[in-house]
């Protein structure tokens, strides 16, 4: 990264996500002096004290926080449930505010943060999610905005996560619908906010089946611990003692369809303790197919015409980088963002919308019947633009 203007940044919530992002974009090269956090327990200190990041003053609550500004920069790291108040919190001050995925957990806090952000935070809110600025994703996008698989007909999506992960995953605060919102929001709205970039147009319904037959008193012995050792060490805030399931009440399976409003269908296939980890989308198109394989970060475009793969294409990231790259790139669209060089990748419009997406299929999985997600759309516009929905 070139030599820039030193960023003041303040943190709210510093735990193993904003430690992990600061410390790969301090590898980057990202010049920022950080001048406190607030956060009751933070499991993200000794990530940056490994890198030699001073993590600054803790203070007691988030007005104390503001009120040593100004700041370049106010990051949001906190569990979902705190986003909102967070951001309305941040919004007080005058600086630029980023906030982690998802940007809030519900239909009603979605609509909040659309009128919050249209009232006080336009062109000031940046939403972490990080595949926006992944380099595989960026290629995929291009190529498929060349039209190089013509019209997507019908995509088929995966995640199948490494038992460790499944595992870290029934003992974090994710585990409950009240912290994290759901599993599938938690974790896969990357996947629907670049799905539905490629596809172009907003679902118009969706179903889905899911439940938890991993984690429960059944499997409670059965170590699904064996993994990055940071993954066995810190279970982070309020996380549980052991993976019973004995309080969870997300999903740790779940299927999905969705049909845009273009006539795009779509599949996806979720699963939290797989043995073969996984993490694909396959787009068919009237002229070809793309599979994008986001384990291996390798991409394949074959053409319909020649039925073999034409282009083949595969990205390295640092080592012990488990985003491909994506973190380090999403830190020079974030100094970018900062300096009014160039808009951030992803909007919080993009967001909203791909959390309510994963709301929709929550929603079909809860009430056990196909969900008609127009009115959702009606009523996001309407929070957008300041009307009563
Ligand atoms: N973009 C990505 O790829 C990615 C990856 C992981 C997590 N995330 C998101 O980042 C956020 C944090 O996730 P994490 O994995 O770091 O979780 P974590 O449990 O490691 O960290 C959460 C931190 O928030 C702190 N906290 C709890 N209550 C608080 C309060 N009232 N005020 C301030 N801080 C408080 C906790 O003590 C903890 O340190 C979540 O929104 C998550 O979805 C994004």
């Amino acid at each position: 990264m070139q030599q820039r203007k030193r960023h003041r940044i303040a943190v709210i919530g510093l735990g193993m996500r904003l430690g992990m992002l600061l410390r790969a974009a301090r590898a980057e090269g990202w010049d920022f002096d950080l001048a406190g956090y607030v956060d009751p327990a933070p499991v993200g200190l000794p990530l940056l004290a490994e890198q030699g990041i001073e993590a600054g003053a803790a203070y007691p609550d988030v007005p104390a926080l503001l009120a040593d500004g100004p700041f370049d920069l106010v990051m949001i790291g906190s569990p979902n449930h705190l986003h909102l108040e967070h951001l309305r919190a941040s919004l007080d001050h005058p600086g630029m505010v980023f906030i982690e995925k998802p940007i809030v957990r519900t239909e009603a806090e979605s609509f909040e943060a659309a009128r919050l952000v249209r009232e006080r935070g336009a062109g000031r809110v940046l939403v972490g999610l990080v595949a926006r600025s992944a380099p595989i994703v960026c290629t995929a996008l291009e190529r498929l905005d060349d039209g190089v698989i013509g019209d997507i007909i019908s995509i088929d999506a995966t995640e199948h996560l490494p038992p460790a992960h499944g595992a870290y995953l029934a003992r974090n605060w994710r585990r409950r619908v009240e912290w994290g919102g759901s599993y599938m929001l938690d974790k896969v709205c990357h996947d629907f906010d670049i799905l539905g970039r490629m596809v172009g147009a907003r679902p118009s319904r969706v179903a889905s089946f899911g439940g938890r037959r991993i984690f429960t008193a059944d499997t409670a012995n059965v170590s699904r611990d064996q993994g990055p050792a940071i993954l066995r060490r810190l279970s982070g805030w309020n996380a549980a003692p052991d993976i019973s399931g004995a309080d969870m009440d997300v999903t740790d399976h779940q299927v999905a369809i969705v049909e845009y409003a273009n006539g795009v269908r779509l599949s996806f296939h979720s699963n939290t303790s797989a043995a073969a980890p996984e993490r694909r989308w396959n787009l068919i198109g009237a002229r070809g197919a793309i599979t994008i394989d986001l384990v291996q970060n390798t991409m394949v475009v074959t053409p319909l015409e020649t039925r073999e793969a034409i282009e083949t294409f595969r990205w390295r990231g640092p080592v012990g980088d488990s985003h491909g790259g994506a973190d380090q790139a999403m830190a020079r669209d974030l100094v970018a963002a900062l300096d009014g060089e160039r808009a951030f990748p992803v909007s919080v419009t993009d967001s909203l919308v791909a959390g309510l997406t994963v709301m929709a299929i929550d929603r079909a999985l809860a009430e056990n019947r196909i969900v008609d997600c127009a009115p959702l759309w009606t009523q996001l516009d309407a929070a957008e633009a300041g009307l009563a929905a």
